[in-house]
């Protein structure tokens, strides 16, 4: 069903990474359906990133859309994704720092190349992006016709930044430090209107959990962690995002939202403990 158009995020201009693909690629469709200029951050995909280019541009209901490669981890790669962004659109009022990978291996079999790769995406890719998020933010200042906030920073958690997850120390650890990333910067930059929050998504249907979902047994399993019994839809995260990046949220700040079914809430304790 066709629904009227919401202009809550209309002129500003969001930078969302790894937006080619899961849940970026719903963040960046929220985005734009709401207004937003959005650059499509991809690594690899170009093609499904100029495929969303096009559709958005074709949206009446969006703004301006470009698509940039960039790998995340890499100085170069980051400055040149802010400097295509600006010199479209004049500046960036959102980033949706959201490129994140998993490598799995027992903790035992992990070299140091899987531990590095994993938080350098993860975690040093939203070092770098908020970064230059910030400078661009203090560059320009608040623009009042657009949002009462310097600019907002939306960093892609997971729940694994607090629940602890076998397997997957590598990103657990990438995970668990991002709260105190967002917290930090909230403390440091707070005082200039910037607001910085967190998302933490539970299992959502996407392909880097696949194999959590691709068979009914799977699902089951899946569903056992979440007292809501379903698993979580990119569009979930997209909406989310879309609140957390305008003013209706203006006071949230230094958080982490939890979008997870209920995940945190430990359903195996249910009938035991
Ligand atoms: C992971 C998914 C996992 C979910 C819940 C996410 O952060 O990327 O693979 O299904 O957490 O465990």
């Amino acid at each position: 069903m066709y629904q009227k158009p919401n202009e809550r995020l209309k002129g500003q201009t969001a930078i969302v990474t790894g937006g080619s693909s899961g849940i970026g690629k719903a963040v960046c469709e929220a985005l734009a359906v709401d207004g937003a200029n959005v650059v499509v951050n991809y690594y690899k995909d170009s093609e499904t990133a100029d495929e969303m280019v096009e559709q958005f541009m074709n949206d009446e209901r969006s703004g301006d859309a470009i698509a940039v490669q960039a790998d995340v981890s890499k100085e170069e790669d980051v400055k040149n994704l802010f400097s295509e962004a600006i010199s479209r659109f004049g500046t960036v009022d959102i980033l949706v720092a959201n490129a994140g990978i998993q490598i799995d291996r027992k903790f035992h079999e992990m070299s140091l190349e899987d531990w590095q790769r994993v938080i350098d995406v993860n975690l040093t890719g939203q070092f770098l992006c908020a970064k230059e998020a910030i400078i661009e933010f203090l560059r320009r200042g608040i623009r009042e016709d657009v949002s009462k906030a310097l600019g907002k920073i939306i960093h892609m958690s997971s729940v694994h930044e607090i629940i602890p997850w076998a397997g997957h120390a590598n990103y657990a650890a990438s995970k668990g430090a991002i709260v105190m990333l967002m917290q930090s910067l909230c403390q440091e930059y707070g005082p200039q209107k910037l607001r910085v929050n967190s998302i933490a998504p539970g299992a959502i249907q996407t392909p880097i959990n696949k194999e959590a979902w691709s068979t009914p047994q799977a699902l089951d399993k899946l569903n056992e962690l979440i007292p809501y019994k379903r698993i979580g839809q990119p569009s979930d995260v997209g909406s989310l995002a879309v609140w957390l990046a305008s003013d209706e949220s203006d006071y949230v700040n230094g958080t982490t939202i939890f979008i997870d079914g209920g995940m945190t809430c430990y359903p195996g304790f249910t009938e035991n403990g």
